[in-house]
């Protein structure tokens, strides 16, 4: 656990409930009580369980990935679609019977799905057993919550939306020892007509830089080998802030800092991705040479329905410029299949430009209807099942590229930062600067180290060997 250089006020006092609860539990338990957090969806809600599990600890927690033990169990939500949010509800109707066996156990709920009002109502009425519900804006009010619960005993539910100020300093606890998530912004601006996000994180808010190179270099002496920055546009950071600090500049100070570590960041807005930002990927030796930048359509026509700000031409520039710039760059995208009104030839125009790009590997999604949203209302004449065909179309089309990349990269020689286990005994994994995984055969030892990797084979997974 490390707790950030300078703690807001408004942080220094969650700190106090903190204690006041620590002094609780160790006057109510014998053993110390154990908690369980559960993350659904992106890695920014893996980023805020990280501090919400720092909070926990300073609270007298033990942390435990069991809920069947647990005495605190809390769901850290997703609402991006609608599967992972019946996975939500599904899960919390079996938390019932555990809370029967173990009456004394607290049940709570946070993230984006319940920053919704309608799933907030939902739960209040339909799953009493749930003691405390808050949204994305209050996360860092946690131990506040559970004191109010426990001195009160009645139920806490808070999704309001007035903290508009990042609240910093809290304490960490991060999941990993050699690659890190570090925040550099939250909430988004855009309103992509497909997404949920602006309305339940709010509008974007950067981190001051002082604070991020604070943490980076924290994070850094720790021992970590990857620093991942973290927001859902990372291009725009910065916007409107007095310290005149945007991304690219940003990336630059953190490259600067000393120490055998890589950067990486996602999410990369096409339409805020900037030549000068590819420019200081490729010159920043820290940088890996890998792009997220997420494409969601290749038809124009879409692009502008989905409200996205850059057409196909655009995007492609954007391509060919990393790749002049990065010959070696390893690029990722995200597709939407289905959004409402998209046609057949929509459709084969994203299959084609997938082709001309050659993604490294996408990651793809069905068109999941969110209320509230602009395109919940658009009309959407396609059928589930014809989408579903056409989304395995496009699995089938990304395979074929993926797995002649990946065998581009046979008899080639790579570093690699060994981050676990290989699929069969005998074998460590690790990945590249591209994020690609090639397993070899080492011990655990490896763990944490750097190697150069000469690929040999391309089975379910590229293989290697060590040569240094
Ligand atoms: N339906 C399907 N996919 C969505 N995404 C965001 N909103 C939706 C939605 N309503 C996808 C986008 C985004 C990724 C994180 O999730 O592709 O880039
Ligand atoms: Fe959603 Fe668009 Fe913002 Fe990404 S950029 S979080 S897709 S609104």
């Amino acid at each position: 656990m490390n707790l950030q250089k300078s703690a807001s006020p408004l942080m220094d006092e969650q700190l106090a409930f903190a204690e006041r609860v620590a002094d609780i539990i160790k006057a109510t338990y014998v053993e110390p009580p154990k908690a369980c957090v559960e993350t659904y969806g992106c890695q920014q809600n893996v980023s805020d369980s990280e501090h919400i599990k720092g909070m926990l600890l300073k609270m007298g927690y033990l942390l435990t990935e069991n809920s069947e033990e647990a005495d605190f169990v809390l769901f850290n939500t997703c609402a991006v679609r609608e599967h992972a949010e019946a996975r939500v509800y599904g899960n919390l109707g079996a938390l019932k019977h555990l809370k029967r066996r173990r009456p004394g156990m607290i049940i709570a709920i946070c993230g984006c799905m319940v920053q919704q009002q309608s799933v907030a109502d939902r739960i209040k009425k339909s799953y009493p057993y749930v003691d405390i519900l808050f949204g994305t804006h209050v996360t860092y009010r946690l131990p506040e919550f559970i004191y109010n619960l426990l001195m009160g005993k009645k139920r806490v539910f808070n999704i309001e939306t007035d903290q508009k100020e990042i609240v910093e300093g809290g304490p960490v606890s991060r999941d990993g020892d050699l690659k890190g998530w570090l925040p550099i912004m939250y909430g988004c601006n855009n309103f992509c007509t497909y997404c949920i996000v602006p309305y339940v994180r709010g509008r974007e808010r950067s981190r001051a830089p002082e604070e991020i190179i604070a943490e980076a270099r924290e994070m850094v002496a720790m021992g970590f080998k990857e620093i991942t920055l973290l927001g859902q546009n990372v291009n725009s950071y910065g916007k409107g802030e007095a310290h005149g600090v945007n991304f690219a500049k940003l990336i630059r100070m953190i490259n600067d800092i000393e120490g055998d570590f890589k950067i990486r960041f996602m999410t990369s807005h096409p339409k805020d991705c900037t030549e000068e930002l590819l420019d200081t990927m490729a010159e920043c030796k820290k940088v890996c040479h890998q792009l997220h930048l997420p494409m969601q359509s290749g038809s124009n026509r879409i692009l502008k329905i989905m409200n996205r700000h850059y057409d196909i031409e655009r995007y492609l520039h954007l391509i060919d410029y990393a790749r002049e710039k990065m010959p070696d760059i390893t690029l990722t995208s995200d597709i939407i299949v289905g959004f409402p009104g998209e046609t057949y030839d929509d459709f084969c125009e994203t299959v084609k430009v997938i082709k001309r790009v050659g993604f490294t590997s996408l990651f793809t999604f069905i068109y999941s209807k969110r209320e509230g949203t602009p395109a919940a209302i658009m009309e959407d004449p396609i059928s589930r099942e014809e989408k579903g065909k056409w989304f395995t179309e496009l699995l089938k089309a990304q395979e074929e590229i993926s797995r002649k990349g990946y065998g581009e990269m046979v008899g080639k020689t790579y570093r690699v930062l060994c981050d676990g286990e290989g699929r069969v005994p005998g074998r460590m994994s690790g990945r590249t600067d591209g994020n690609v995984v090639i397993e070899f055969e080492a011990d655990a030892s490896a763990y944490g180290r750097y190697f150069l990797v000469r690929v040999n084979e391309l089975t379910n997974v590229l293989c290697g060997t060590i040569i240094d």
